[in-house]
């Protein structure tokens, strides 16, 4: 591990799209997990449960977001030649990715409660990529159609009436690191009210 000072990882973390084929060590990802745990949650709650796809895991899951794709009408399901290649492509790509961790938390039935349990998690998030790049291994938080879809939840073994999923986490060491875009400069959309 070479220590990366905490502002600097800021700066250098970079959402990473394209991944090596190497796995990244269960004691690695158990640290940068810890090191994610550590972000503040109201009433201690600690809402963040993980769930990491690696290896032959992966297949149920990746099967999961295609019919849920399709299901959802993203994807046909269809004999169609076309509809398989593309249906191939889309397994080969999420495939080849060494780890996928579903991020989910306890639903709560109090909106403000709910606000609070998802804000903590992205907290939870932030941490563990940040915890992340210090190991030299790259995510990409991902939000797609399917965690809105109950069937996929079903199939993947939660309670959609009881959790939520909060994100998917791609998860490998880097093979291109994407270029800084910059951020827009803070006092932008910065205020000081003094009086
Ligand atoms: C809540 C959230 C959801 C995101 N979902 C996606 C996604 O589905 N696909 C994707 O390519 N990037 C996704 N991103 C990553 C952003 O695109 C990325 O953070 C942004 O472009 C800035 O790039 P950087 O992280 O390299 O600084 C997501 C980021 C956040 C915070």
């Amino acid at each position: 591990m070479i220590p990366i000072d905490l502002l600097t990882a800021i700066k250098a973390r970079r959402s990473i799209h394209n991944f090596k084929s190497e796995e990244v060590e269960r004691d690695i990802l158990r640290d940068i997990f810890t090191y994610g745990s550590y972000a503040p949650s109201h009433y201690m709650k600690e809402s963040w449960n993980i769930r990491l796809y690696e290896k032959n895991g992966k297949k149920a899951f990746v099967d999961a977001i295609i019919a849920s794709y399709q299901r959802i009408g993203m994807l046909k399901a269809d004999d169609d030649p076309k509809t398989q290649k593309m249906i191939a492509s889309m397994q080969q790509f999420l495939l080849q990715i060494p780890h996928h961790a579903l991020i989910y938390f306890p639903k709560e039935e109090d909106p403000i409660r709910y606000e609070e349990a998802y804000a903590s998690v992205c907290a939870f998030i932030q941490n563990a990529q940040l915890a992340a790049w210090e190991y030299g291994v790259g995510m990409l938080w991902t939000i797609t159609p399917y965690m809105h879809d109950d069937g996929f939840a079903t199939e993947v073994g939660l309670d959609s009436e009881t959790e939520k999923i909060a994100a998917v986490m791609q998860i490998g060491y880097p093979a291109r690191i994407p270029r800084d875009k910059g951020r827009t400069p803070i006092v932008d959309k910065m205020a000081f009210v003094s009086e």
